[in-house]
């Protein structure tokens, strides 16, 4: 059992052995199947993770005994399903490390960001109360992001500045896929009203330094909001320890399925924040002319909620809590470590991100000279390997690191040194395949 320092925290603890990867894998049905006559190679967890049965039969079984709508009938069944729902928050919240009523549910990471985005512009109208003039931005105000964002942390914020008059900035990363921190000192001043940032990068792995970014916001009171959806899944994290204003994760990256995700706010925050969608289950009175909101999380929760799918996320926060995010962490960094080692010692290929032996996530994108991204995929998924081609929701990055496109593969606590192995040995022969591919049609 290998004992290896966990990203993020640098612990040292054991992490997953093989043995356990291997009980884990039989928790997952879509791993049995084949895919163009080979066994799947699931590599593409950093888009969408899959579901072990535990979960799967949280959502079956409350289908079959519970379904009700939540907070709005009196009858045995709504009571149950509303028991159910918040008993899935309070899970959640504490696989988070936050109080349960600081977890608002939404339909997913980017949900949550358009969430908060569209609070702050509420609140920049200027009727709602004197409560929320702390999320107010205008003209000669800023919102900082960082270059390494993915679309969803950075176009809400784009549309954020472009109704409110504000303006958005970005902390620059280096060669390495590490933030400039020197350039984020500069670019943090007093006009900075928002820093949002990613935990972890979903196209370099880069591990953002929390600890360090934070006490740069708070000496002059921006909000800081965490985008936790590639840190949610892979790292033991404790939202309240990191000190965070706001955060967003998704679900289904995280062993659950699509359509659930949370916002973590902290708890005066939220109450002061204006809603963003309104609607039924979110007010006390209303009139014709007027509505009073509940507090959070109701604030933030109009309409049908997705309740199945948040009993579901509560049985895969249990799953990735008995199974130890520690150990997780600590395999994916086994399987980083292998990904970067071997894909970089493969001629004419380029890994982006943190070098061999730095911290960073279990996953690898990278690029293969003279082949198009999408040609190693399809070239990959012939031999059954299951990758992600594209931008990643990155285009900034990419063009910052002067590339349109990269593949991506990202691993997860049910992927096995084997299957990264397989994978370093089919990007290995990439190159040449199309090569003679070229040479074959020339002739
Ligand atoms: N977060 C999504 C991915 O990395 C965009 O695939």
């Amino acid at each position: 059992m290998a004992m290896v320092s966990t990203p993020a925290t640098g612990e040292i603890h054991a992490a997953l052995s093989g043995d356990e990867v291997q009980r884990i894998r039989n928790d997952f049905p879509v791993l049995e199947q084949e895919v163009n006559g080979k066994r799947l190679v699931y590599l593409d967890s950093g888009a969408t993770s899959q579901n072990p049965r535990s979960v799967l039969e949280a959502e079956q079984e409350f289908y079959e005994l519970r379904n009700a709508a939540v907070h709005r009938g009196a009858h045995h069944l709504a009571v149950q399903a509303t028991d159910a729902f918040e008993d899935a928050r309070a899970t959640v919240a504490a696989f988070v490390g936050v109080r349960d009523d600081e977890l608002v549910w939404t339909a997913n990471a980017t949900a949550g960001l358009n969430l908060l985005a569209y609070s702050f512009s509420n609140a920049s109208v200027g009727t709602v109360g004197s409560a929320a003039a702390r999320f107010t931005l205008g003209p000669g105000d800023e919102v900082l992001v960082t270059e390494m964002e993915h679309h969803a942390n950075l176009i809400p914020w784009q549309e954020l500045c472009r109704r409110t008059g504000a303006a958005l900035k970005f902390i620059p990363i280096d060669d390495d896929g590490a933030l400039r921190l020197e350039e984020a000192r500069r670019l943090v001043t007093g006009r900075t009203k928002v820093l949002s940032f990613t935990h972890a990068s979903n196209v370099l792995g880069t591990i953002n330094p929390v600890s360090e970014l934070v006490p740069m916001a708070r000496e002059v009171g921006a909000l800081v909001v965490l985008d936790a959806c590639q840190s949610a899944p892979h790292l033991p994290l404790d939202l309240k320890a990191l000190d965070v204003d706001f955060a967003v994760f998704s679900g289904h990256k995280m062993l659950a399925p699509t359509g659930i995700g949370a916002v973590y706010g902290r708890k005066e925050l939220l109450d002061a924040m204006p809603p963003f969608l309104t609607g039924g289950s979110m007010i006390t009175t209303v009139t014709m002319e007027e509505a009073q909101y509940l507090p959070s999380p109701q604030r933030f929760e109009a309409g049908t909620q997705p309740i199945s799918q948040a009993v579901a996320l509560a049985a895969a926060a249990n799953y990735l809590r008995e199974t130890g995010m520690q150990r997780i962490a600590g395999w994916e960094a086994v399987l980083g470590e292998r990904l970067v080692a071997g894909l970089g010692a493969i001629d004419g290929v380029r890994v982006l991100g943190p070098a061999a032996g730095r911290e960073r996530l279990g996953l690898a994108a990278f690029d293969v000279d003279g082949v198009h991204a999408h040609d190693v995929g399809q070239y990959l998924d012939s031999l059954g390997i299951a990758v992600r081609v594209g931008h990643h929701c990155a285009q900034p990055l990419h063009r910052r690191l002067g590339l349109t496109a990269t593949t991506r593969a990202s691993t997860y606590l049910y992927n096995t040194t084997e299957e990264v192995d397989m994978l370093i040995d089919a990007v290995a022969q990439v190159r040449p395949y199309f090569g003679a591919v070229t040479a074959g049609a020339a002739k």
